[in-house]
């Protein structure tokens, strides 16, 4: 029987294949915000979530482990989560999930620009986790709650800084980090004025730890790749919608497909990772 949240894995030969997915935006139909045209883009997100779990899954790789690195939803309902938590349990992998802003904020008027829309507080799911570790053999897998009830932007929490230090000074572990907001910019003014807003403080704190190897975060819903003292920052695509690169202005990518992440944490330390779109 499997249990959630992960907190172990096994890896049966030399590397821990991981698959993230992230920000599938679901939302039950009985909450939407509703117009005709809202209602076919959230079962588009229902589809490619499916379909996207379904196509890695078929995929010629082992998976030990399923990270999702938040915006499970796009509105807050017990109900939507119980669908993901169903999908996911019944791929009988282990899982872990965590909150980004949409999981703990309603937005209003989806059909305003970011600045007009309301913004609702709510509370957390109490399935989505903070400061927990995924250990393995050979690598640390550290997850943390980026997000802020209420806000777009995220935040790492004194408390949390502290407790990813205290981490990494007991385990010398190759370390993989899992955050939902982004911690170095994307090079889009609109998102990255929703970035981690202490990124600079989170870079400070973590500078001496040469074992934290990579970073992995949701949010800007596109892929790049970054480097940064020695760390490796993986952004990854939705699985449902895509923002456009490099536009300081919030646009869609309507040529970009849904897509998801494969990490290969390796048992020397070395790491693989590569995007996947879905197969339209
Ligand atoms: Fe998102
Ligand atoms: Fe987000």
């Amino acid at each position: 029987m499997l249990s959630y949240p992960a907190c172990k894995i096994n890896a049966v030969d030399e590397q821990l294949n991981v698959l993230q997915i992230t920000d599938m935006h679901l939302t039950t139909p009985t909450t939407l915000e509703a117009t005709t045209a809202l209602r076919e883009d959230q079962s588009q997100c229902q589809q490619h979530f499916d379909s996207s779990l379904k196509q890695a899954l078929a995929e010629d790789i082992r998976c030990d482990l399923i990270l999702v690195t938040g915006d499970l939803v796009s509105k807050v309902d017990p109900l939507t989560y119980d669908y993901i938590f169903d999908a996911l349990k019944k791929t009988q992998i282990p899982f872990a999930c965590i909150a980004g802003n949409h999981d703990v904020t309603d937005e209003l008027g989806y059909d305003l620009p970011f600045d007009q829309r309301q913004l609702i507080a709510r509370s957390m799911d109490s399935r989505l986790l903070n400061q927990h570790v995924i250990e393995s053999e050979y690598w640390q897998l550290l997850l943390l709650d980026s997000s802020v009830s209420g806000k777009i932007s995220g935040v790492l929490a004194n408390a949390d800084l502290d407790w990813l230090c205290q981490q990494l000074d007991n385990c010398d572990k190759p370390a993989l980090l899992a955050l939902h907001h982004h911690v170095l910019p994307m090079n889009s003014e609109w998102i990255d004025a929703h970035m981690v807003e202490n990124a600079e403080e989170f870079w400070q704190r973590i500078d001496r730890y040469e074992q934290l190897r990579v970073i992995i975060s949701g949010h800007t819903h596109q892929e790049q790749i970054r480097h940064k003292n020695g760390v490796t920052v993986y952004s990854t695509p939705s699985t449902c919608y895509q923002f456009l690169p490099n536009k300081d202005e919030f646009s869609y990518d309507e040529q970009a497909s849904a897509g998801y992440r494969w990490l290969q944490l390796a048992n020397n330390g070395n790491l693989a990772s590569w995007v996947k779109r879905l197969d339209t």
